[in-house]
C-alpha cells in the first residue's frame, strides 16, 4: 500500500487559511489561548482538506468534516468526510503537523517532539516488559530515543483503531525500537497483529513520527514537506 506523509510547519493564521475553517472549526480555533495551538490547529485543517480535495476531486471551499468525538459527542474528534471512503490522521507536535489519509483502512498518525525526556514513571506506564526491557544499560539520550519510537508507534495504533489512548500501552508489544516496526502482539481484539501494518518515520530533525495502518499489507510510504 503506497502511503503520502504530507508535513507542514505552522501556517500563519491568515484570511486565505481561515476561510478554510467552518463555524465549528472557528469556535475551536478561538478556544485555544496560544497562538501556537491556533495555529496547530488550523494547520492541521488545512493540510486534512487541501489532501481530501484532491483526493476526491472536489473544490477544496466544499470540503466538510465532522468530528464528533465518539466518546463525547464534542468536535474534536478524528475527522471524517461523510460518505467518503477516505480515512485521515491528523498529528502535530513543536513546529511539525502532519497528515496521512487512506481509502477504504484506518490509518493512525504519530508525531512528537525528541526534546521530550523518559522518565521510569512513563517507561512503565507505556512500555510492555519486553520493551522495557530492550531500554535497559541505554544512556539518557539513547534511551529517550529509543522510548519514542516506541511511544509514536503506540500512538499510531491507537489513533488508527480510532479508540485513542483507551488500549492498554502496557498491553501493546512492538519489534525493537531499533529494527522495523511491527506490532507483535496486542491485549485488545481491535488491534490484531496479523492486520496491522506500521513504518517508523523520518519526520524531521528533532522529531520522532510512526505511521501505522489496519492491513495486511506491507506500507510504502513517502513523506513530503508541503508550502502553500
Ligand atoms: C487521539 C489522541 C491519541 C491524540 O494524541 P496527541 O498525541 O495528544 O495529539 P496528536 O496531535 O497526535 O493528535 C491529535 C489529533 O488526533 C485526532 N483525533 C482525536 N481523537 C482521535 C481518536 N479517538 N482517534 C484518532 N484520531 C483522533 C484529531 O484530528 C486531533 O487533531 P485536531 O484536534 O487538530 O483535529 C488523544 O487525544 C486521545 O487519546 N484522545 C481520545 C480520548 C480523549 O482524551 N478524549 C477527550 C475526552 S472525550
Amino acid at each position: 500500500m503506497e502511503i503520502v506523509v504530507r508535513w507542514s510547519a505552522p501556517l500563519p493564521a491568515e484570511p486565505r487559511f481561515l476561510r478554510l475553517l467552518d463555524d465549528v472549526e472557528q469556535d475551536r480555533f478561538g478556544a485555544y489561548r496560544q497562538d501556537a495551538d491556533k495555529r496547530r490547529f488550523l494547520t492541521g485543517r488545512v493540510l486534512a482538506k487541501t489532501v481530501t480535495a484532491e483526493r476526491l476531486g472536489i473544490p477544496l471551499e466544499s470540503v466538510k468534516f465532522d468530528a464528533t468525538c465518539d466518546d463525547c459527542g464534542k468536535p474534536h474528534g478524528r475527522p471524517r468526510i461523510p460518505g467518503a471512503d477516505l480515512t485521515l490522521s491528523i498529528s502535530h507536535s513543536g513546529d511539525l503537523i502532519g497528515l496521512a489519509a487512506t481509502p477504504a483502512v484506518p490509518v493512525g498518525l504519530d508525531v512528537e517532539t525528541a526534546t521530550r525526556k523518559a522518565d521510569e514513571g512513563l517507561i512503565e506506564y507505556a512500555l510492555s516488559p519486553a520493551e522495557a526491557q530492550h531500554l535497559t544499560g541505554l544512556s539518557g539520550e539513547e534511551k529517550a530515543r529509543a522510548f519514542f519510537v516506541y511511544w509514536t508507534r503506540k500512538e499510531a495504533v491507537m489513533k488508527a483503531t480510532g479508540k485513542g489512548l483507551k488500549i492498554p500501552l502496557q498491553s501493546i508489544t512492538f519489534s525493537r525500537y531499533d529494527e522495523p516496526a511491527r506490532l507483535l502482539a496486542s491485549g485488545d481484539p481491535a488491534l490484531d497483529p496479523a492486520r496491522t501494518s506500521l513504518s517508523d518515520l523520518k519526520a524531521a530533525d528533532g522529531y520522532r513520527a510512526a505511521i501505522a495502518v489496519l492491513t495486511t499489507e506491507e506500507l510504502s510510504v513517502t513523506e513530503e514537506h508541503w508550502v502553500p
